[in-house]
């Protein structure tokens, strides 16, 4: 994702700028720029690619000199990596480079088109350059603080006006912005690694706060213009802990990640309440005609398939198979034209996946490439593509990805299900107004279930063997809860239909062996349930997954441990369900003292069959 940094002292400014940047590099991006006051000029230079580009660049054009400026490495959202879309941008006046989404930058530039003004760029940021250069009254704070109120979604932005060559602004809402500080200079970043070389002392920026920094120090207004004092505050970081952002895990940052990711895949699909993939390729009159829908996946990816499946069928009564990418391409798959297959991938290199689509298209179907991985081959051969916007994966182990991949699948989903005419406008308003809770909610069982399952998963280290059971959408998402945890804890663990357990299964069932249950979908909660009291009374120890409503109404005894989660609209309750879930993998692999990022044999991209 974005990175942004920013300087004002007595160092060369380039180098200073670049070092910052490379700070940030974890965080993935495509291109990458910077903007310096050069004789009270605002000179740029930016380019699509690495770091290394950039520096190629600034010794092929020349470096500007000075000693203000601010830097950026982009991870593409709105427009294809290239040189024009690449930050820092500038309305004539402006020059600003940006993190995040601005969710009604189409309103903004269609009311500043008709003002006259005209666009290089297809990015969101450009939108807000030129807003406020528009905007811009002879006092940037103000400028600032006005263009805000027109800003809807999060972000962060570092920005510089023409007319005071001695300073550098900064302001945010939601996304991530620093302030630094050392003797006779200051800095801005979007995470502390960015500054660890110059400084350990830093502000946080709060919501709508606008920060100016100067030689003589750095100062602070709130939304309303006050001045207001900020608590210093001191990193005690080493490098690499740094570098994962004060997180001992790429895996736990990752998953405190979700709420932003969830919110920066569905923002821009959204449009006047209602599902918007029309800049996908993806319309109404394209959608309608599909009969038949495949999806293929591997892993985690597919278990976010398997969720799909439940939605869409339930939504559009179009028939969904979910297929494991190497069984489909090795099987003669029944797949013909004017059949539509979604394939879901994080990297979008997968071996399995990339051939089961080509074979899809041999056989003429439509393809439709749920990618995370910018320009990937999965995301460029794909007739039809949306990325999810989750930002780099590190961890080995899929969190973010897998809820965003949920995400995508949801909007389409409710896209599909309007093309079909199938489900009336009024209902898919509200499951998008419920859809655009999910990053909240997210954010609420982690700051209120990350205690409880961090406890529970003491007591599943010594385990040998655990089942996760559900029904429905439960147990799609108990497949993903089981693969999580045996991949990061080395646990043997299997995800059980609830009601097949007795078909077989339930002969494992021991004293004192973990299940796993999952309940949040109320009508066939007192299914799972009689499914709890079977495991119990043969020994098995409970923990139950659950609705607070489904908690409430539990009778003494019938689980041994019980995480709640708030109520949500019931078809999306796996985006939260999956959290707990994640958790408990996390955790177990932590007090089994494993390396959660990088488990044994895995690798983050299959490339090989
Ligand atoms: C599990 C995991 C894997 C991947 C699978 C597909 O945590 O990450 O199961 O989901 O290898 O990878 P992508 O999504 O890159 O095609």
């Amino acid at each position: 994702m974005c990175g942004i940094v920013g300087y004002v002292g007595p160092k060369d400014c380039n180098e200073v700028l670049v070092d910052a940047l490379s700070k940030l590099e974890y965080r993935g991006y495509d291109s990458a720029g910077i903007a310096v006051f050069s004789d009270n000029e605002i000179e740029i230079v930016k380019t699509k690619g690495k770091l290394d580009d950039l520096r190629n660049k600034l010794k092929e054009v020349g470096k500007p000199s000075g000693n203000i400026g601010i830097g950026h490495t982009r991870w593409a959202t709105h427009g294809e990596p290239s040189d024009i879309n690449s930050h820092p941008h500038s309305g004539s006046r402006v020059t600003i480079v940006h993190n995040g989404i601005i969710e009604n930058y189409i309103e903004l530039k269609e009311f500043l088109t008709a003002q006259g003004r005209t666009f290089l760029s297809e990015t969101d940021t450009e939108v807000v350059a030129q807003l406020l250069d528009y905007r811009y009254n002879g006092d940037p704070v103000k400028t600032i603080d006005e263009c805000m109120a027109d800003l809807k979604g999060s972000f962060a932005l570092g920005i510089m006006f023409k007319d005071f060559p001695d300073r550098i602004f900064a302001v945010r809402r939601e996304s991530p912005l620093i302030v630094g500080v050392a003797k006779g200079e200051s800095f801005i970043a979007s995470d502390v690694p960015a500054i660890l070389k110059y400084t350990r002392d830093y502000y946080l920026l709060e919501h709508n706060e606008i920060a100016t920094l100067t030689v003589d120090g750095v100062s602070f207004v709130n939304e309303y213009l006050q001045p207001i004092e900020k608590e210093l505050k001191t990193a005690d970081w080493d490098e690499e802990a740094a570098e994962k952002g004060g997180y001992p895990h790429f895996m736990i940052k990752e998953i405190n990640e979700q709420p932003t990711a969830i919110r920066t895949t569905i923002m821009p699909r959204i449009k006047d309440g209602l599902p918007y993939l029309e800049e996908n390729g993806i319309t109404p009159e394209k959608l309608k005609d599909f009969k038949n829908i495949t999806i293929v996946a591997c892993g985690t990816a597919m278990h976010a398939g398997m969720v799909g499946k439940y939605v869409i069928e339930d939504l559009s009564r179009v028939p969904v198979s979910v297929d494991i990418a190497s069984e489909f391409r090795y099987r003669n798959p029944i797949i013909s034209e004017g059949d539509l297959v979604i394939i879901i991938s994080q990297s979008g290199e997968t071996a399995d996946s990339l051939a089961a689509m080509r074979l899809a298209k041999q056989k003429g179907a439509t393809t439709l490439a749920i990618v995370n991985a910018k320009g990937s081959s999965i995301a460029r051969e794909a007739d039809m593509l949306i990325y999810t916007l989750a930002g780099p994966e590190i961890s080995v182990a899929s969190t973010k990805a897998y809820i965003t991949q949920l995400s995508v699948m949801y909007l389409f989903a409710f896209e599909l299900a309007l093309a079909k005419g199938t489900v009336g406008k009024a209902e898919i308003e509200r499951l998008i107004s419920a859809l655009m809770k999910m990053p909240e909610a997210v954010q609420y069982v982690i700051d209120n279930c990350e205690e409880k399952c961090k406890y529970i998963a003491t007591k599943l280290v010594a385990a040998e063997s655990l089942l996760y059971i559900g029904r429905g959408l439960d147990y799609a998402l108990s497949m993903e809860g089981s693969l999580k945890l045996k991949e990061v804890s080395y646990i043997h663990s299997e995800s059980y239909a609830a009601g097949e357990l007795k078909h077989g299964t339930i002969s494992l069932i021991d004293d004192g062996m973990p299940v796993i249950a999952v309940a949040t979908q109320t009508d066939i909660i007192p299914k799972t349930i009689s499914n709890i009291v079977e495991v119990k009374s043969r020994g098995a120890k409970v923990i139950l997954v659950c609705t607070d409503a489904c908690a409430r109404e539990l009778k003494e005894g019938i689980a041994d441990y019980v995480v709640e989660i708030p109520h949500s609209d019931e078809m999306l309750m796996p985006i939260t369900a999956v959290v707990p879930l994640q958790l408990l993998a996390y955790y177990t692999s932590v007090n089994r003292g494993i390396d959660p990022d990088k488990p044994k044999n895995l690798a983050k991209s299959v490339t090989v069959e």
